[in-house]
């Protein structure tokens, strides 16, 4: 069976949504990563760098990431960016990849990142322009839908849109289900249209299981060639920007899934569902894992 690239996103996605005070400790932070680490994972977006107002859960990023560069030096690690202050303040701090953020949805782009379109593209040149040698992976946020414009129909549309960034040098695009809407027939379309206009295009799939429907099309994704799957431990997550975007799609479930299929992740389930029970009983919020809710390992007797 083949290999799957699970992408960890629980430390950026996850967190950003916890609303406590005080916030989350950085030690805490810091300690579920290691978990994370320890059970296999290879990938992982654990951090953002933006305005502090607007994701207070995240004012600590540039203190995990001199935390994480030093301990994993080997690890495939990324922080989100918004703007060109976001990947500067990343850079010099040594991080060499970051994703960049814009949505489909001009609507969601206004409410998440207080831009037009237009501007999110300059504001993408601006950044390969100043670090050449930063890697960017472009998150394109609400690709099936917008909470605010509904689902969309149209995989053209998606094609159309990445057109800009393909010009200006975009390698790899994740798909973001922001606000958990996409189905599998959808999903198969929107990866179909952009294999077809652009084969070079390396994709990743990140979906949100508001509707129970995160592994079927993460599943679907994969049937249609995508090895990239990003997901978030606990189910944890969902953008503060977006109404009603409740949870991820849960790691430990996903990797249940993955190795049971005889995919090879490299992520042992056991450690990574210890991880995420110990995150969820130590971090309160938005879990929509399942078996984080499952007592004992064990077969029920009938
Ligand atoms: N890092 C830290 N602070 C930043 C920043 C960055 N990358 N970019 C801007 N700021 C600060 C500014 O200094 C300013 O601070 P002040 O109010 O103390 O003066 C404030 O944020 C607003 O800056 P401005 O340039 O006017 O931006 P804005 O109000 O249009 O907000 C973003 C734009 C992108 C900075 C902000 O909306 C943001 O950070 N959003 C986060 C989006 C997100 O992570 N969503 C969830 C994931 S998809
Ligand atoms: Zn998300």
């Amino acid at each position: 069976m083949s290999k799957i690239e699970v992408v960890e996103v629980g430390p950026r996605d996850g967190f950003q949504s916890v609303k406590c005070a005080p916030p989350i400790a950085t030690e805490l932070k810091l300690d579920v990563i290691d978990q994370l680490v320890s059970a296999g994972v290879k990938h992982m977006e654990y951090t953002s760098f933006v305005s502090p107002k607007a994701i207070p859960q995240l004012a600590d990023s540039k203190a995990v990431t001199e935390a994480v560069l030093k301990k994993y030096p080997g690890l495939d690690l990324f922080a989100l960016v918004p703007n060109l202050r976001g990947a500067q303040n990343a850079y010099e701090l040594g991080l060499r990849k970051v994703c960049y953020v814009v949505s489909l949805s001009k609507s969601h782009n206004k409410a998440n990142i207080n831009r037009t379109h237009e501007q999110s593209l300059d504001a993408y040149k601006e950044i390969r322009s100043a670090y050449p040698d930063l890697n960017i992976v472009v998150d394109l946020a609400t690709t099936f839908g917008c909470p605010f414009e509904g689902k969309y129909n149209d995989p053209q549309a998606v094609v159309d849109f990445l057109k800009d960034y393909i010009d200006a040098g975009m390698t790899t695009c994740c798909l973001c289900d922001t606000i958990g809407i996409a189905d599998p027939a959808q999903v198969k379309a929107v990866i179909g249209a952009l294999k077809a206009a652009y084969p070079t295009l390396n994709l990743q799939v990140h979906f949100h299981d508001t509707r129970g429907l995160g592994m079927v099309n993460t599943m679907a994704a994969i049937e249609s060639g995508i090895t990239e799957v990003q997901s978030a431990l606990g189910g944890l997550g969902g953008c503060p920007f977006a109404p009603g975007a409740s949870g991820n799609l849960s790691t430990e479930d996903m990797i249940w899934m993955l190795n049971e299929m005889g995919y090879e992740t490299g992520i042992e389930f056991s450690k990574v569902l210890a991880a995420a029970k110990y995150q969820a009983s130590h971090i309160p919020g938005n879990y929509s894992g399942h078996h984080i809710h499952i007592e004992q390992e064990t077969p029920c007797k009938f």
